[in-house]
């Protein structure tokens, strides 16, 4: 059943992101979907999406402008990194909620690859603070399916049992962390450091690496 439209607008409206890529009106966000939430730093944007049922991201503000945290499957991954190569570390920069490190994750409990690093500056409390407000919304059984993973999948990256998560831009975490220099036999940037990385992080990205497997 769905609720009046508008009503997460009413409550929320203060806070709504005013970033200028987004047109915000009380038809746009409603119970339907387009469906969005802000909080302080975040926008949750959920879209339908022809291919897969919705497709659910959030936007804040990068000090280089806005930038967006994604949550890409597995499948959507470089085919290369879908096949687990015992005993190597991996490495994702800008995991974002992608399937990727949740998928190590499980592989690391069996003892198959020692834990993922993670390297985002994302806020998973938050994000995942906005996900669960936008799941008492009663946004439909797919949407909600879809934020059920999305959730679990934040839960993950803020399990230290599951993931080493640093939580930080690449240029400071391979400057606080020394050991990270060339740690990874696999390292992955999936929509990242291309798009929103410093000149100088592209050319980091190959001393976080010690094998020959990159891919981004
Ligand atoms: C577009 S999302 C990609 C998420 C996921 N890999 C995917 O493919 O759906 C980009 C992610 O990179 C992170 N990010 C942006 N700049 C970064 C940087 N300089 N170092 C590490 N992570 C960064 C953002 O916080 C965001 O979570």
């Amino acid at each position: 059943m769905e609720k009046a439209a508008s009503s997460s607008v009413e409550r929320d409206s203060p806070s709504i992101w005013p970033g200028p890529f987004f047109t915000m009106s009380t038809t746009t966000v409603s119970t339907r979907l387009p469906f969005c939430l802000a909080s302080s730093d975040y926008l949750l944007m959920i879209e339908p999406s022809d291919t897969r049922g919705c497709w659910v991201y959030f936007s804040t503000q990068g000090s280089g402008g806005i930038l967006r945290t994604t949550a890409r499957d597995l499948i959507d991954y470089p085919l290369g990194v879908q096949q687990v190569v015992q005993g190597a570390q991996y490495v994702e920069v800008g995991p974002g909620i992608g399937g990727f490190i949740p998928f190590l994750s499980q592989n690391a409990q069996t003892g198959r690859i020692p834990l993922p690093i993670a390297i985002d500056p994302a806020n998973y409390l938050e994000m995942r603070r906005l996900l669960l407000d936008a799941r008492a919304e009663e946004l439909g059984d797919e949407v909600c399916q879809r934020l059920d993973i999305l959730v679990e999948r934040c839960n993950i990256m803020l399990d230290s049992r599951m993931v080493r998560l640093i939580p930080m831009r690449l240029e400071e975490a391979v400057r606080r962390f020394p050991d990270l220099a060339f740690c990874g036999d696999v390292v992955v940037s999936n929509n990242c450091i291309d798009i929103y990385g410093s000149p100088q992080e592209r050319l980091l990205l190959d001393r976080l690496c010690k094998g020959s497997v990159f891919l981004r």
